[in-house]
């Protein structure tokens, strides 16, 4: 096991003792403050481009989140709250509030290495690699409350139900 898998498995430890505080909130952003600056997960972690599971029980996900050059994400809401420590790279933020049936722009935030950023339930995000090849994959251990998966939405289009099979591939 490599450096970096040895912090990833200190990260998850971390992150399920984070459920447990008053705040959890507040404890996982600390768990992903210290984690992204402390250089626990640098040292060779290898996975995947994708959304790689690092641990799933009835009220935590952890995620270590690889993208792949250029990708961009549909905006989707998460219907949960979210803590996002970037620990390579870089990732862009677009977030959408509801207009009518459809989707406007809000703000943005571009999250790059030692950020991290926690998202209300209520959050609508669309995230965009736009870097390219050139840089090293953004990756974001993410420990996040389960529950249903995200609807993800297209501004400017009718909202509604996320359907894999018509999703445009590459
Ligand atoms: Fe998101």
């Amino acid at each position: 096991m490599t450096a970096g898998e040895q912090g990833l498995t200190g990260l998850v430890a971390d992150c399920v003792e984070a459920m447990r505080d008053s705040d959890p909130r507040g404890a996982a952003r600390e768990v992903l403050d210290r984690a992204v600056t402390d250089g626990s997960l640098r040292g060779g972690v290898e996975s995947a481009a994708g959304l790689n599971i690092l641990y799933r029980s009835s009220d935590l996900t952890v995620l270590n989140v690889i993208w792949p050059p250029n990708m961009f994400l549909m905006p989707h809401d998460h219907r949960m709250w979210a803590a996002i420590g970037i620990y390579g790279g870089r990732e862009d933020n677009t977030f959408y509030r509801r207009s009518g049936d459809a989707l406007v722009t809000s703000g943005g935030k571009e999250l790059t290495d030692g950020t991290v950023l926690l998202l209300g339930q209520e959050v609508i995000n669309a995230v965009h690699n736009a870097r390219g090849a050139a840089l090293r994959p953004r990756c974001r251990p993410a420990p996040v409350r389960s529950g249903g998966t995200s609807g993800p939405r297209r501004p400017g289009l009718k909202v509604g139900p996320f359907r894999h099979q018509r999703a445009p591939r590459g």
